[in-house]
C-alpha cells in the first residue's frame, strides 16, 4: 500500500489498470490538442501528480509549441520530478508546475479559462456525490464553452462508478465525446465538452476538497 502520493505513482510500473488509464487519457489529450484551433491551447490540469500525462504527450506532438499549461499539485517531489521533466522536453516557457493546492481558485488565475482540463484521479477521491457536483459545478470558472474536459473514476466491489459520473456529467452541461474502460474493466476514462458559459469569477474559493488517501485510492 503505498503510504504517500509520490510512493502511489510507482503503481504506474507494475499495475495495469494504471498503465491502460494512462494510456487512453494520453489519447484524449492527442485528441484534443488535435482538435484545437490554429493558435494558443490553454491547459490546466488539476491535481497533477508529476504531469506524466500531460507530458508525456507533447512529448511527441506536434501542436507542444502552441501549448501554455499550467499544473497544479501540492506534493512537492511529484512537482519536482514534473520541472525535471518539463526542463527536459525544453517546455519551460509554456509549462508552470505550481506547487500549490488545487482545490483553491487563485491557483489558476492567469491560466485560465483552459481549452483542455485535465482532471484525473479526483473524482475517486470526493467524499460524495454533493462534491462531485460542486466541482463539476465550479469547473465553470476554469472552463470557457467547449473546453475538453478529461476524466478518471476507478470502480470497485462490483460498482461501476464512472456510470454514474458520466449521468452527473450529461446533467450538468457537459456533452461526452468519448468514453473508454480499461481493458482490466475496472477504470473508466471520459472525455466532455463543457457547453456552457465561463463565469469569470469563482463562485467559492474552494472548489472542492480532495479526500482521498493514497492507501485507498479509487
Ligand atoms: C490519484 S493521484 C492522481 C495524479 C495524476 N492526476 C494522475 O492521474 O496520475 C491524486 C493526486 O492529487 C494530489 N493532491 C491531493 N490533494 C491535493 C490538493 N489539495 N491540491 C493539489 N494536489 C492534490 C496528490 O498529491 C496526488 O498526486
Amino acid at each position: 500500500m503505498p503510504k504517500d502520493w509520490y510512493e502511489w505513482h510507482d503503481l504506474y510500473n507494475t499495475e495495469p489498470k494504471l498503465q491502460q488509464r494512462l494510456e487512453i487519457v494520453r489519447e484524449y489529450i492527442a485528441y484534443s490538442l488535435n482538435a484545437s484551433p490554429i493558435g494558443a491551447i490553454r491547459i490546466v490540469s488539476v491535481c497533477a501528480g508529476d504531469g506524466r500525462d500531460l507530458l508525456g504527450t507533447l512529448e511527441n506532438h506536434p501542436r507542444a509549441k502552441d501549448v501554455y499549461a499550467r499544473l497544479v499539485e501540492i506534493n512537492s517531489n511529484l512537482v519536482e520530478r514534473g520541472r525535471a521533466t518539463i526542463e527536459s522536453l525544453g517546455l519551460a516557457k509554456q509549462i508552470e508546475f505550481i506547487n500549490g493546492d488545487a482545490t483553491i481558485a487563485t491557483n489558476y488565475i492567469g491560466a485560465i479559462p483552459a481549452d483542455i482540463a485535465i482532471v484525473c484521479g479526483v473524482f475517486g477521491n470526493l467524499a460524495d456525490e454533493a462534491e462531485l457536483n460542486r466541482l463539476l459545478d465550479n469547473l465553470s470558472f476554469l472552463s470557457k464553452k467547449g473546453t475538453f474536459v478529461i476524466w478518471t473514476r476507478g470502480h470497485s466491489n462490483g460498482i461501476a462508478y464512472s456510470d454514474n459520473v458520466r449521468k452527473i456529467l450529461r446533467t450538468s452541461g457537459f456533452e461526452e465525446v468519448n468514453f473508454k474502460l480499461t481493458a482490466t474493466q475496472d477504470m473508466g476514462i471520459g472525455i466532455h465538452r463543457y457547453l456552457g458559459e465561463n463565469l469569470p469569477k469563482p463562485k467559492e474559493q474552494q472548489l472542492f476538497v480532495f479526500s482521498g488517501i493514497p492507501s485507498k485510492a479509487r
